[in-house]
């Protein structure tokens, strides 16, 4: 089953075509990776489906219905979250708190939302971390713990902006392992990353924005040795390693 369908998106800032007439659908179920140069339109296309900017032009389908246009809580509460690629968590609140808050989103009930949020965290190795300020946690935790905050919402969906930036080649595999297991537990998973060993490891398939516009998608090994993809992203070195 499809589970997300972007149909001939287009986002506009002024003269500037951040996106332009995207198309792409996610099987439920899959790891579908997006990667692009810097400024490529990746956010952009991520904040489109997620609700926070309205689409300039096109429709974006989710579980087979429209949802262009549609506020980000409310689709939240229909199953689909998103991580941001700058981490904000609520800095002078504990760790607990800030997954609380995703939890509360759906559960409506604090009792339940605190069990759902030391479930996650617990998942996310940060159990023995909750009472930690988030203002005071690594750039690793601050990336997992914006993942609990996503993942608190038991969303079917789940957007992904650069989980991995920043962080160690052996937090890179923890990271891995971590969105693996995320598949594995039945929701679908939407990764924009620079990070090429790790993307390629972790999606069924990719697509490749360039300039706003899709110029390649398949299988990793097909993307990676596409000749447009290597001109605009990869770069001749990869080609050869
Ligand atoms: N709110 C905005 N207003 C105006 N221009 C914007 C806005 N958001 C993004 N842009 C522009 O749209 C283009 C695409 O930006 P976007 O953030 O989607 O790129 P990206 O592929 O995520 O890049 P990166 O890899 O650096 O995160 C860029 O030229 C950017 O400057
Ligand atoms: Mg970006």
């Amino acid at each position: 089953m499809k589970l997300l369908e972007v149909k001939s998106l287009t986002k506009q800032f002024g003269g500037l075509r951040a996106v332009s007439a995207f198309d792409l659908s996610i099987e439920e179920g899959e790891i579908f990776g997006l990667i692009g140069p810097n400024g490529a339109g990746k956010s952009t296309l991520f904040n489109c489906v997620a609700g926070v900017y309205p689409p300039s032009g096109g429709d974006v389908l989710f579980s087979g219905k429209s949802i262009s246009g549609q506020k980000p809580w409310n689709l939240c509460k229909r199953g689909l979250a998103r991580t941001f690629q700058i981490v904000k968590p609520f800095a002078s609140r504990s760790v607990l708190y800030n997954v609380m808050v995703g939890s509360f989103a759906t559960t409506g009930k604090s009792a339940a939302a605190e069990r759902k949020a030391r479930e996650v965290l617990a998942f996310l190795h940060l159990d023995k971390k909750t009472e930690i300020l988030a203002g005071n946690l690594t750039i690793a935790d601050r990336k997992r713990l914006e993942i609990a905050r996503a993942l608190a919402t038991e969303p079917r969906l789940l957007l992904l902006d650069e989980v991995m930036a920043g962080l160690r080649p052996t937090e890179v595999d923890e990271m891995v392992a971590i969105i693996r297991t995320i598949r594995k537990n039945g929701i679908t998973v939407f990764v924009i990353e620079h990070i090429m060993r790790a993307i390629m490891a972790l999606s069924d398939r990719i697509a490749v924005i360039h300039f706003g516009q899709k110029i390649a998608e398949g299988t990793p090994a097909e993307v990676a040795s596409d000749k447009n993809v290597i001109k605009a992203y990869l770069g001749e070195e990869y080609a050869v390693s």
